[in-house]
């Protein structure tokens, strides 16, 4: 019996992380350095309709029909059934394996679900186009995030640099050259729906000042993405400096992520800033490809459980 498989990467977002949710511009790229692993197996043996889940990373290994309907497996199953009018499965097993670290603001979710569509889909003898796969991943991020952008499952589907607004359709890049990404992870796991949570209490509280933020952010994505379609990365590099000054203001960095921050600068980056929903996770550096190992170490030596060099291209 073949085995369906399917991949999908992680990402980062560059610029415009939280404005997003609030219709600003972003900019995000995938990292494919880490994939989360879909393997779906027909069990002939098995009675019609069992479907066993087995995702060794989170130690979970069940029926379907043991999950509840809300959880992100059972749900992104249950999804691509009802997208294929497949009122019952035949017997299968669906392996979930993963290497992006969850809860740290790499897409580890929005990874997941793409690969588990694609997989799925194949066993069932379909391909779904990409707007559905982004758009059924969109309603299992809702467990994940609360109020998603959409921007994790778009940049994840589409596999490649998106200028991401909220509502409308994705735009692709332009890159005038390649540059290089360090990663560097706090260690610390952040769920993102705190962290938008407590933006959104903020705003609340202080919509004047926050919608001022917000401006400015989205001021700095449509400077990026000029930087990035001309090929200037010492722009790129400060509007990231300014980007994570802004992500401070709101209260989405923390004492991890602004020890790597200055790290990373000081070890020669061109700009540095948290990347996601923050708080924790991750942060990335714009660095150039010969200093990129310096500012790996120095990330490690500042804190950093583990860094990724990765090429937007
Ligand atoms: O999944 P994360 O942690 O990269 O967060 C996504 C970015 C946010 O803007 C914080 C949330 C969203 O839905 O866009």
């Amino acid at each position: 019996m073949p085995a369906f498989t399917a991949t999908a990467p992680g990402k980062i977002i560059l610029f415009g992380e939280h404005a997003v949710v609030y219709g600003r511009p972003a900019i995000a790229a995938p990292v494919e350095q880490v994939r989360a692993r879909a393997v779906v197996n027909a069990e002939p043996r098995q009675p019609a309709g069992h479907m066993r889940i087995l995702a060794p990373d989170i130690h979970l290994d069940a029926a379907l029909e043991e999950l509840p309907d809300e959880h992100p497996l059972a749900k992104v199953v249950l999804e691509v059934m009802a997208e294929l009018d497949v009122s019952h499965l035949p017997a299968c097993t669906l392996r979930v394996t993963s290497n992006i670290p969850v809860a740290s603001g790499l897409g580890s979710g929005a990874a997941v679900s793409v690969a588990v569509i694609r997989a799925l889909a194949a066993f069932l003898g379909s391909s779904l186009p990409k707007e559905r796969v982004s758009a059924l991943v969109y309603e299992v991020e809702k467990i994940h995030h609360g109020t998603p952008s959409g921007i994790d499952n778009t940049v994840i589907t589409y596999d490649m640099p998106v200028y991401f607004v909220r509502g409308q359709a994705m735009q692709t890049l332009r890159l005038a050259a390649p540059f290089t990404i360090v990663i560097g992870d706090t260690g610390v796991k952040s769920p993102t729906a705190l962290a938008v949570g407590e933006v959104r209490r903020g705003w609340e509280a202080d919509p004047q000042r926050y919608e001022g933020i917000f401006d400015a952010i989205a001021e700095i994505s449509r400077q990026a993405r000029m930087s990035i379609e001309d090929g200037t990365p010492e722009i790129l590099g400060a509007l990231m400096n300014d980007n994570h000054a802004f992500l401070q203001q709101i209260g989405v960095s923390s004492l991890e992520l602004d020890r790597l921050v200055d790290a990373a600068r000081r070890a020669g980056a061109l700009g540095a800033k948290l990347s996601g929903g923050g708080r924790g996770g991750n942060m990335i550096a714009l660095a150039e490809a010969d200093t990129a190992q310096v500012v790996a170490q120095a990330l490690l030596v500042g804190g950093a459980q583990r860094t990724i060099v990765t090429q937007v291209a």
